[in-house]
């Protein structure tokens, strides 16, 4: 099989919502922290009646309808996520759901989970299955799913909720140039969940930040030396259209493509133009330790490469600041934003993916996109995706009533027993939700 990539896409996140501007306000925190100062607009959130099950059950449902999809036709189902609801059933499990009705249990595939990687991983198995001896000529199912909450202080803010399902297989428009993939894997403390009994990491924010850059360099240092060895040429930014990142929040973001963009210039000053290698000349001598830790490098570099950004990275941020960290689902919301906002100008195009998942796990890897043949195309995703209405349709909840929905889901976590609210006016009609969890932590779901 050959250009075997993404052949469809569904998004689903929560329609309760909290607006970053009032969030600052209830938090007491100086004006511009989290709309400027971390780049986010508005933060979903589950509440009682969501959670990473209920927008899998939905999304893959909507996948397959609206792509008219039979359930016999998928081969191999992967999740990605790192919210864990229980230890050992994996997610996939609950989705077996939708397919057994058909009578497919024929069906490969687990969970994958680390941190925020957890989807890429899952993506990886089901290209690698499809381009392998296995495959048996149906297509791969990949959900990435999460729920991110953070108890009370600096870190809340940077939550978010979203499912995201993608079809996988050959003739794809979306194709992966499976011989560009750098990865940058090693040990560190910097965002882990070592609490089992709370669904909040512990997380060191500067060290994460300082990881994911460092991860960053190191994966695309590798992705240059593989496109230098494929095509005979050295890559700079300027070969790609786009880059997309995964972001926790928008201002890591835009310190990533800086740093990109600072890779170049140390890498070959020529690659980047004339007022930008003055403005970089003083930091061009920084050792590596030295250029994390510089602030003064961080705001040079965000200055020299602006102009770039708002083309090349401002189209894939829209989701990401809507509705906050998906974790897993956070990299492919920030390419279902470019989609949204690009399709029909995006035939042709290369982009560069970004993935990280603090611990820590991370692939820099590249997308060839072409138009594709109905319904697998561009257009016909976006249609799909109505990303438009689906922020339209969003319900914003003051701060308390957020407030007080975190304090229910950390009583419910873990629990037994107990019925969810009957309110579920905010749900969209198809959305699956939680009914009820037994005495036997049996989880029971339906469809609104
Ligand atoms: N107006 C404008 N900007 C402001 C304001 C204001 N009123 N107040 C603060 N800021 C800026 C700061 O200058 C800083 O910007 P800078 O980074 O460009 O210097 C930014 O807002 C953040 O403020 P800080 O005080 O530096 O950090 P804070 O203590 O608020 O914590 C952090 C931020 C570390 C991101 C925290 O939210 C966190 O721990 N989040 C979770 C960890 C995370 O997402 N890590 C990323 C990779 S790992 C992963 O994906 C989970």
């Amino acid at each position: 099989p050959t250009n075997v990539g993404i052949l469809a896409m569904d998004i689903y996140f929560p329609t309760t919502c909290i607006n970053q501007e009032v969030l600052e306000g209830h938090d007491g925190v100086s004006k511009g922290k989290y709309t400027i100062g971390l780049g986010q607009d508005c933060m979903a959130f589950c509440t009682e009646v969501e959670d990473v099950i209920s927008m899998s059950l939905t999304v893959v449902t909507s996948l397959l309808e609206k792509f008219k999809i039979d359930p016999k036709q998928i081969g191999r189902l992967e999740v990605g996520s790192e919210t864990v609801i229980d230890k050992s059933k994996s997610i996939k499990t609950f989705l077996m759901q939708l397919f057994e009705e058909s009578g497919n249990t024929d069906i490969e595939g687990v969970d994958s989970t680390n941190a925020c990687y957890g989807g890429t991983a899952a993506l990886f198995n089901c290209v690698n299955w499809v381009e392998s001896n296995s495959w048996d000529g149906r297509y791969g199912l990949v959900v990435s799913t999460d729920s991110a909450v953070y108890a009370e202080g600096p870190a809340r803010p940077t939550g978010g909720a979203s499912a995201i399902a993608m079809l996988v297989g050959p003739d794809a428009p979306i194709a992966f140039e499976s011989k560009l993939r750098g990865s940058h894997m090693s040990h560190a403390y910097d965002f882990y969940k070592p609490n089992l009994a709370s669904e909040y990491p512990v997380v060191d924010g500067k060290l994460s930040q300082t990881c994911y850059l460092m991860a960053l360099d190191s994966c695309y240092r590798l992705f240059c030396d593989k496109f230098k060895k494929l095509e005979g040429r050295p890559f700079s930014m300027s070969d790609s259209d786009y880059f997309v990142f995964h972001s926790p929040y928008n201002k890591l973001v835009q310190k990533s493509f800086s740093r990109l963009y600072f890779n170049d210039f140390q890498r070959n000053p020529s690659f980047v133009d004339e007022a930008a290698r003055k403005t970089l000349a003083p930091y061009a001598s920084l050792s590596g330790d030295e250029s994390y830790q510089s602030r003064d490098l961080e705001k040079a570099s965000q200055q020299a490469a602006k102009h770039l950004y708002d083309v090349k990275v401002q189209p894939s941020t829209l989701i990401p600041k809507q509705v906050g960290n998906m974790y897993t689902a956070s990299l492919y919301a920030a390419f279902a934003s470019l989609l949204h906002n690009k399709h029909s100008l995006l035939v042709g195009k290369r982009v560069v993916m970004f993935s990280y998942g603090s611990g820590l796990t991370a692939t820099m890897f590249s997308f060839h996109l072409q138009e594709g043949q109905h319904p697998f195309n561009l257009s016909n995703i976006v249609t799909v995706m109505n990303v438009s209405d689906k922020l339209k349709q969003r319900v914003e909840f003051p701060p308390e009533k957020f407030v007080e929905t975190m304090k229910i889901m950390e009583h419910r976590y873990g629990a037994k027993d107990f019925v969810t609210s009957k309110d579920c006016s905010y749900l969209q009609q198809g959305t699956f939700y939680l009914t009820k969890v037994d005495s036997m932590y049996r989880r029971h779901y339906t469809k609104k």
